[in-house]
Parts: structure tokens; C-alpha cells; sequence
């Protein structure tokens, strides 16, 4: 099994890391359940009847790199409950269909149970404050952009067996040189930036395409023809994309806390897919770690893995230091969450690669790769998107 997969530096040490990865669940499995779970009860949402809006014209440009900037009220806004209203107006959505027409669905909010809501709605308040973190601090006026942490940690996923096995044969690409995440049998996650900039779609959504990788050694060259050496793209055609107003009409401070799409496609796609789930608390992950595979611009067509643990996180957003280049925005970022049905630690799709955000508190700047947090309100709004109803989404 291992000798399909090469790890890029190929230094022994960075195989045995992965071998070690690769065999980290059997030993977790064995560990107890987390302490504290969020309730059972979501809140939901309760879409109005779509309007239709104009066309959009679609004359953004895609910008992949996509950085942010956080001070102090910025970042300590996440502990307060945003209203009630405010929060209606940012889970309100666009629908975008692969005719050009758009239009806008307006929602209430319900609280799965009463008691219990006001815990769900801001279930995790940043800690990032407190300190005692070795995150690195960088002096003003002297402002280094890193997406390398240290020695780069990232593998390269190769060989058919891998490319084509869960959890690696979840990720895909997007059109606009992004990466997706297969959630359903026919939808895609990704993030918004790679479709909208947030004020028009980008060039590229008008006839947006998701990419599946097959391997070249799987029966798809002409007799006499030698095999490609890297893996070829199958596209399929998006029907409708689904991005929510808070990143189209937020000001950039917090739309990076809704930069997150979902893409319906035309046909069901057939391969594994990973489930969502509301992230829970960083503590609750197996071994406080995130992992996401994405098409990183830096290593072209090739698929790149990476994990690391959570640094931070408020209630929006997932701080890390997972080496990330552009190219693996959208990516789907999992954990091994443990699930109460099953009874057994599962990787489930708990956020989405964004970015690159500079957050500056008390003088001091720190650089992060930052994911957006599935919060139970978007795991909600996404569930009522991959099912159109109500009904599917009342439990996690
Ligand atoms: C934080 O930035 C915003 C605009 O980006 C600004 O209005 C605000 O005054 C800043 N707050 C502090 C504490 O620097
Ligand atoms: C575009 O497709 C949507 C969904 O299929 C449909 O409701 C709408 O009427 C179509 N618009 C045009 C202009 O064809
Ligand atoms: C592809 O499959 C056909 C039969 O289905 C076979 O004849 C052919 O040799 C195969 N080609 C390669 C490159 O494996």
C-alpha cells in the first residue's frame, strides 16, 4: 500500500510520519468518546420563497490568494451573539443556475430547543487572547507572509489506489483553480471566493466545472497511445451554486467567516463522499487535528495532503499552520469526529479552507492559514441545500 504513495521530501522522516498518520485511526478507535458533546437538536432554517434577481454579470476576476486582516474588535466581535436579525440577513442565500439566472432566498432562523440555543449559536468563543500560544509573533513594518510553516509538510498523493480511496478520492477540483469537497452524491464544497468576490461571480462561474481525477494507468488511453504520467480530469458541469449573502454583502472582516459554496452537479458523480458535521470544539477532535488534501498552484496537477493540529479557533474560523498554498482554497478540512450513532471516531468535513489571515492583537501581528468553521447556523443552511428540506437536517 505505501509504495504508491510518495511523500515529496521522501526524507525517511516524512515517510514514517505518513505511515504513522495512516495507521493513527486503529489506535484511536480505541480511545473513550469525547467528554462534551453538542446536543443533538439543530437550529434550522426557514427559507421564504425564492425572488428572482438580474442576471449577474460575472466580471470577477478570480483571486485565489485570498488574505485577510483581524485587529482586536474584529476578533473579539466573534464573542458577542450577533443579532438575531444580522444573523437571518447573513444565512440568507444566492442561487446561481448554469443558465445565468439568479435568485435570492431570504430566511428566519428556529432554534432546534430553546434552552440549548444560545449555546449552539455561539458555541466556542475565541481563545486566541489568552496567550500562552509559541504562534509566531511578527514585528510590524516587517510583515512576511508565510503559507510554509517551517520544513513544508505536505504529500503529494499518488498511484492509483490512493488517488482513488476515501478520503483522498474526496477532493476535486474546481474550474477556477480551486479545490472541492465531495458532500453528497451530487454536491461539492468549496469556498465562496473561488466562485464570487463579493460583490459579482467570477468569470470562470459562468460555465463552472468540478474536475475528478482518474489515474492514468485506469484503462482510458487510445491503443499506441503512451499513458499520460499524471493523473487526467474528468469534468462534469455545475447546475447550481449556492453562496450565502453574508459573503456577498459582508464587509471583509467577516465575510471570511462565510467563504464557503456549495455546487450542485449535473449528474451524481458515483465515488465515496464525506459527511459534514457541525465542528466541534477543537479538544474534541482526535488528536486536536485537521487534515485537508487540495490542488496546491505551487505543484501542478498533482493532489497534496496535509494535516496539523488546530492552533485556535473562534467561533467562525479555524487558526492552523498547515502548509497551504492558493490552489487549495475550498479544500474540505476534516477531523475524526466521534459519531454517537455509530459509536466510532469518523472523518467528517467540519470546515473549508479560506485563506490567509493577519491578525493583529495588541501590537502584535501573527500569520495564520485559516479555515471556516462549520457553526451548527451553516451546518444547518448546508443541509438545507443538500436536501432542500427541513426535515434531514434536524439532527447533526
Ligand atoms: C480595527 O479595524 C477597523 C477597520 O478595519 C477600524 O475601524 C477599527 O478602528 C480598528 N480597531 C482597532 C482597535 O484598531
Ligand atoms: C433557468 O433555470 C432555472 C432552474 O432550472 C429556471 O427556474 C429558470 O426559469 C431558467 N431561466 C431561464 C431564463 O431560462
Ligand atoms: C484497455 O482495455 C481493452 C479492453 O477493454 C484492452 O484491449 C486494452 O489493451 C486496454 N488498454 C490498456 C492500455 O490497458
Amino acid at each position: 500500500m505505501s509504495a504508491h504513495l510518495r511523500a515529496v521530501g521522501t526524507s525517511p522522516l516524512s515517510s514514517c510520519l505518513l505511515l504513522l498518520l495512516l495507521l493513527l485511526p486503529l489506535a484511536l478507535s480505541f480511545r473513550a468518546r469525547p467528554p462534551h458533546q453538542h446536543p443533538g437538536h439543530l437550529p434550522s432554517l426557514v427559507p421564504h420563497a425564492p425572488r428572482s434577481l438580474a442576471r449577474p454579470r460575472f466580471s470577477a476576476q478570480a483571486q485565489l490568494d485570498f488574505t485577510t486582516h483581524c485587529n482586536s474588535s474584529c476578533y473579539h466581535r466573534g464573542e458577542q451573539e450577533p443579532r438575531r436579525e444580522l444573523l437571518a440577513d447573513w444565512l440568507a442565500f444566492e442561487t446561481l443556475y448554469d443558465n445565468g439566472s439568479r435568485t435570492l432566498t431570504t430566511v428566519d432562523v428556529e432554534d432546534g430547543d430553546e434552552e440549548e440555543s444560545e449555546g449552539l449559536i455561539m458555541d466556542a468563543v475565541p481563545r486566541l487572547a489568552r496567550g500562552r500560544r509559541s504562534a509566531p509573533a511578527i514585528g510590524r513594518g516587517k510583515r512576511r507572509r508565510r503559507q510554509i510553516y517551517g520544513a513544508d509538510g505536505r504529500f503529494n498523493i499518488r498511484g492509483d489506489n490512493f488517488l482513488l480511496d476515501y478520503p483522498f478520492s474526496t477532493a476535486v477540483r474546481i474550474s477556477t483553480g480551486c479545490t472541492g469537497v465531495l458532500v453528497s452524491p451530487r454536491h461539492v464544497l468549496t469556498a465562496a471566493h473561488c466562485v464570487h468576490d463579493g460583490k459579482d461571480y467570477v468569470k470562470g462561474a459562468r460555465k463552472l466545472r468540478v474536475g475528478f481525477l482518474t489515474p492514468p494507468s485506469v484503462n482510458t488511453t487510445k491503443p499506441g497511445q503512451a499513458p499520460p504520467k499524471k493523473p487526467l480530469v474528468r469534468w462534469v458541469r455545475v447546475r447550481r451554486t449556492r453562496v450565502p449573502k453574508g459573503w456577498i454583502q459582508g464587509p471583509q472582516d467577516v465575510s471570511m467567516d462565510f467563504d464557503y459554496a456549495l455546487l450542485e452537479l449535473r449528474w451524481p458523480h458515483r465515488r465515496p463522499f464525506m459527511r459534514l458535521s457541525v465542528a466541534p470544539s477543537s479538544e474534541d477532535l482526535a488528536g486536536k487535528r485537521i487534515h485537508f488534501s487540495g490542488f496546491d498552484s505551487d505543484r501542478p496537477g498533482e493532489l497534496v495532503y496535509r494535516f496539523c493540529p488546530v492552533e485556535d479557533e473562534s467561533n467562525d474560523l479555524i487558526y492552523q499552520h498547515c502548509d497551504a498554498r492558493p490552489g487549495a482554497s475550498g479544500s474540505g478540512v476534516y477531523g475524526r469526529v466521534w459519531d454517537s450513532d455509530l459509536e466510532r471516531w469518523e472523518r467528517k468535513v467540519i470546515g473549508v479552507f479560506s485563506g490567509h489571515q493577519w491578525l493583529e492583537i495588541d501590537g502584535e501581528n501573527r500569520d495564520f492559514n485559516v479555515a471556516v468553521r462549520l457553526t451548527p447556523l451553516k451546518f444547518a443552511q448546508i443541509c438545507y441545500w443538500l436536501h432542500g428540506n427541513r426535515v434531514d437536517c434536524s439532527k447533526d
